[in-house]
């Protein structure tokens, strides 16, 4: 009987290690992390074990000492500066925890920039501008933000964060990463940017990684993982 390929994940994480400084021997060393395309999960743990570093690593911004790192195929690990932030540009879509909208502008312009940096996004977003503002325009309708014309600044908290899940999705990159994206949120503004960017998720078979302390929205997610059963610092 044929088998069937197997799908490769939307990213990996293999025998990484990395050192903030290289004179020091203390190093963050992660074994293996995989998220599969359309699954969303949830890495846990206590504060200073090292899950914004994972991301940081995962996302381009830190480069690994060794190890291997792939985003939707391709190859983050052993790339040059600029060849991370190319691929981070067109592969992920990063939440950050305070939304990090431009605040003068328009929720449809903040959504925008989401391809700012990526043709291969912008491209995929649509064919022309008017496209584009579209594809923004959807997006934002789908996170319940309809008020389009005013400053990024005048919306709430809440709306801002639901903006910037929008940003991350423009141009429907295969990865999303979050760092503690609801940590300045009340409950029912978290339960509304969760619900939304999962069933985006499933909808577009996006992988999705979470970082949060919140363990009460675990439920939400098809796995859980403790980031020191997969990651230690240490000497080599
Ligand atoms: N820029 C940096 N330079 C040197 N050391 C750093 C730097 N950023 C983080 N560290 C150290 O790396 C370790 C892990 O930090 P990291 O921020 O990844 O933890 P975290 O799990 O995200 O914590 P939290 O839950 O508090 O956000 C900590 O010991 C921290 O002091
Ligand atoms: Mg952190």
């Amino acid at each position: 009987m044929p088998t069937d390929d197997p799908v490769p994940p939307t990213c990996q994480m293999q025998d990484v290690a990395f050192r903030y400084d290289p004179s020091s021997s203390d190093r963050f060393q992660l074994s293996d992390l995989a998220v599969q395309a359309g699954e969303a999960v949830l890495l846990t743990g206590p504060s200073g074990t090292g899950k914004s570093t994972l991301l940081g690593l995962l996302c381009g911004v830190l480069a690994a000492e060794s190890g291997r790192i792939h985003v939707d195929g391709q190859a983050m690990s052993g790339q040059s500066g600029s060849q991370r932030d190319r691929l981070r540009a067109e592969k992920i879509g990063y939440i950050f925890q305070n939304s990090n909208l431009v605040p003068y502008l328009s929720p449809t312009e903040n959504v925008l920039l989401g391809g700012q940096f990526s043709k291969a996004r912008r491209d995929k977003a649509g064919a022309n501008a008017q496209a584009r503002r579209d594809h923004a325009t959807a997006l934002l309708e789908r996170f319940g933000i309809t008020d389009i014309d005013r400053a990024a600044a005048t919306l709430s908290v809440g709306q801002q964060q639901r903006v910037a899940a929008a940003r991350a999705q423009f141009g429907a990159p295969p990865l999303l990463v979050a760092d503690e994206p609801t940590a300045a949120l009340d409950h029912v503004n978290r339960d509304l940017f969760f619900e939304t960017v999962l069933s985006t998720v499933r909808a577009e078979q996006t992988g999705l990684l979470v970082v949060s302390h919140d363990l009460s929205i675990a439920h939400l997610f098809d796995r859980q993982i403790e980031l020191t059963s997969i990651a230690k610092w240490g000497a080599a």
